[in-house]
């Protein structure tokens, strides 16, 4: 092969490496995470963490089992049932939340709403 024809095919090689180096890490999945949830606000109880826990987990928590996660007691049973203790990363919650077996129930964006807001002290505010 020519040597003008090698240095071409180098060159597209080079680029589409590059390319393909520049989109993958656009659309890392962290990157797209810390967008999404902003560690710095707050994560209310009553407008995010409230209505996340109705609609993704109420379903098989609605009384029978542990911990009750329906609107009007999640607040209190997670409390009582000692489920959103510090650090975040190791509570009850966040732990179930991630397990193999609960992980599909939440997006990976919900999974990190939980997380903040039990870093954040686990309040219940609105
Ligand atoms: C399809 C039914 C189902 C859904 C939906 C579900 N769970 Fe569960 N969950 C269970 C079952 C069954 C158990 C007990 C077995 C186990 O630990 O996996 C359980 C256990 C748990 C436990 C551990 C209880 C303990 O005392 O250790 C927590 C915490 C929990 N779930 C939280 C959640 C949260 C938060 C959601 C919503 C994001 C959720 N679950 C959605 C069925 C469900």
């Amino acid at each position: 092969m020519e040597y003008r024809n090698m240095r071409r095919i180098f060159g597209a090689l080079i680029f589409v490496l590059i390319a393909g180096a520049a989109i993958l890490s656009s659309c890392e999945h962290h990157s797209f995470l810390v967008e999404t949830v902003d560690p710095v606000d707050s994560v209310y109880f009553g407008a995010v963490i409230q209505p996340l826990l109705e609609k993704k987990c109420a379903a098989c928590h609605g009384g029978s089992k542990d911990p009750d996660l329906r609107a009007d007691r999640s607040y209190e049973s997670l409390v009582s049932g000692d489920y959103v203790t510090l650090p975040a990363e190791e509570s009850r919650l966040y732990r179930k939340v991630i397990s193999s077996g609960h992980a599909a129930y939440t997006l990976p964006e919900e999974k990190l709403k939980i997380l903040y807001w039990i870093t954040q002290g686990a309040k219940n505010n609105k």
